[in-house]
């Protein structure tokens, strides 16, 4: 058994940051499953939202990040989100973030550059590397971590489970179980967990989010007892790149913020039919416009107006970058997108300080909800959400008392997935989630999501002979398959349209905005939480 002060589980935006504030007080050991160049972190290109023009800018980003959240955003938590964001920015410029700056001797004379997404009502963004936001950010933070003594980071280890204590009816998280790149087990005990693990567009079959967005920390929370909420609420972003047999690649937001139209198999321009923010509308509406559109033909990113005035191959070099591997240009070619998963606004429920319903145990970034984006996430608030719940999280976690639990405890090693082909099986399981619990859904659809969920645990254990083992992937496989019952489960449960969540027997918002609250397979809808 080995023991520290702190366990982080994810190496992105949230769990990096709280092992900055972490070290400052005891040992942390940050584990990663794969690289730590693998994260969605490191794939965020659009940039990081912050109000940095003092008291009526910081107003207004609250605002428009209530307004994208369609009734549901925790009011108290935005305001956290918006007010020590530029703080945390002001931190990361320190640590040396080379965000873009207009060039020495300009009009602007090196200041930030800030660009403009959807449902933000003025250019707030800033962006690093043109399109390599989360990549920048990324390597900052390694830096900074890296030269902390007190932190020790592992990759390529996958925790599997959560250990608790239970004595009486008192339960706490205590460490956690980890499988190392050599396929050996080991348990880990800490003062206190972090879950950074990040979300689980793994979960679908068209998602922008790399594999290891497989959702495990909110299966182990689920599993060990924690509450999870909103779950429903996934976001589908309107803009990935949609050729047939390439990736969901995602065309950033920033793309429509510099000016891109959105056109039709016509080639209409058509978005004033469904907004009057037209293709800077809220993401949901894109999305799901787009998806209309898509009925009569492919629908297409539209630069070549912007390509007469922007050098886009300097602006956007990453994206850029890829369609050229297609023979596409941005000023020359309308691009085809198409809708994919791209986050995930529920998790594991938390307070502003991280802490679950499940004590010694903490969330922060994706893989939590603190109801900050409500049913739909504004632009580029993702990167804020971890730097700033990520400190908030070491602080609480800094005050945990008492010593490390080394007596016994458990975790529920239940549902392991053991199938002859793991990787036909997830398939499966991402097919029919895109299918029947997708960006468009009716009980008929969430209906058969349930069905063939259930048809897919049935034939997870057992059926091959020990060939799965124990492995990060058939890990995977098992914590895919929570996250897709519990969506599917809310998603079913929640009968109305809000935000990201859109019932087409349901097409009306509820009078009264609930969240969906998951524990233990008991779903409850409360407006407190
Ligand atoms: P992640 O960055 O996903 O990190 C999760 C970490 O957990 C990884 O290190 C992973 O290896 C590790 N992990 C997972 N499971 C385990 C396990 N079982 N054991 C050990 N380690 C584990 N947001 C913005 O604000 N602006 C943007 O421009 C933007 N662009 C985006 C573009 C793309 C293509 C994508 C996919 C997302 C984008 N987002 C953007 C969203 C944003 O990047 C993420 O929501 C955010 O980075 C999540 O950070 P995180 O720290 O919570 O998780
Ligand atoms: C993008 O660049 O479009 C992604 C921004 C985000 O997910 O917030």
């Amino acid at each position: 058994m080995r023991v520290v002060d702190f366990l982080i589980i994810g190496g992105g935006v949230a769990g990096l940051r709280a092992a900055v504030g972490l070290a400052e007080v005891g040992k942390v050991l940050v584990v990663s499953k794969d690289g730590l160049e693998e994260s969605n972190t490191a794939y965020a290109q659009g940039g990081i939202a912050v109000a940095m023009g003092g008291d009526e800018d910081v107003a207004l980003h609250l605002s428009d990040t209530i307004s994208a959240g369609d009734g549901l955003v925790n009011a108290k938590a935005a305001a956290v989100l918006v007010e020590q964001g530029p703080m945390r920015v002001e931190e990361l410029l320190r640590w040396g973030t080379g965000f873009d700056r207009y060039s020495a001797g300009s009009e602007q004379n090196g200041e930030l550059m800030r660009t403009r997404e959807g449902a933000h009502s003025l250019p707030r963004i800033l962006h690093a590397n043109g399109d390599a936001t989360g990549k920048e950010i990324a390597v900052s933070l390694l830096r900074t971590v890296r030269g902390l003594e007190r932190v020790e980071l592992m990759e390529w280890t996958t925790a599997v489970d959560l250990l608790v204590c239970r004595q009486g009816n008192a339960e706490r998280v205590v460490g956690a179980t980890l499988l190392d790149a050599a396929g050996e087990l080991h348990e880990v005990r800490a003062r206190a967990v972090l879950l950074a693990s990040g979300g689980a567009g793994q979960v679908y079959s068209d998602t922008t989010n790399p594999a290891v967005a497989t959702g495990d920390g909110i299966a182990m929370a689920y599993r060990s007892g924690a509450e999870l909420m909103d779950m429903e609420f996934y976001q589908f972003h309107p803009t990935a790149f949609a050729l047939e047999g390439a990736p969901r690649f995602l065309m950033s937001e920033a793309l429509r913020g510099e000016g891109a139209w959105l056109i039709n198999s016509r080639g209409e321009r058509f978005m004033e039919r469904y907004h009057p923010g037209l293709e800077l509308a809220p993401r949901d509406v894109v999305a799901r416009a787009i998806a209309h559109e898509e009925l009569a033909g492919p629908v297409y990113l539209d630069m070549r107006e912007v390509g007469k005035k922007m050098d886009l191959k300097a602006r956007f070099p990453g994206i850029s970058g890829f369609l050229a591997d297609y023979g596409l240009e941005l000023a020359r070619d309308p691009i085809p997108v198409r809708p994919a998963a791209h986050y995930l606004m529920g998790g594991v429920r938390t307070d502003e300080h991280g802490r679950t319903s499940l004590a010694g145990l903490y969330a922060a970034g994706e893989a939590a909800c603190t109801g900050v984006h409500g049913a739909n996430r504004l632009a580029s608030n993702s990167l804020l959400e971890g730097l700033v719940f990520g400190a908030l999280a070491a602080e609480a976690m800094i005050s945990e008392q008492g010593s490390i639990e080394q007596g016994a405890a458990d975790s529920d090693s239940s549902g392991l997935v053991d199938v002859a082909d793991v990787e036909e099986w997830i398939a499966q399981l991402q097919r029919l989630m895109w299918r029947d619990a997708g960006l468009l859904r009716d009980a008929a659809g969430l209906q058969r999501a349930q069905a063939g969920l259930q048809a897919l645990r049935q034939t997870a254990t057992g059926q091959g002979a020990g060939k799965s083992g124990l492995t990060r992937r058939a890990l995977e496989a098992r914590n895919l398959l929570t996250v897709a019952e519990v969506i599917v489960q809310a998603a079913l449960g929640r009968e109305e349209s809000r935000g990201a969540h859109s019932r087409l027997d349901f097409p009306r918002r509820a009078e009264v905005a609930k969240h969906s609250l998951l524990r233990r397979g008991q779903l409850r809808f409360s407006g407190q939480i």
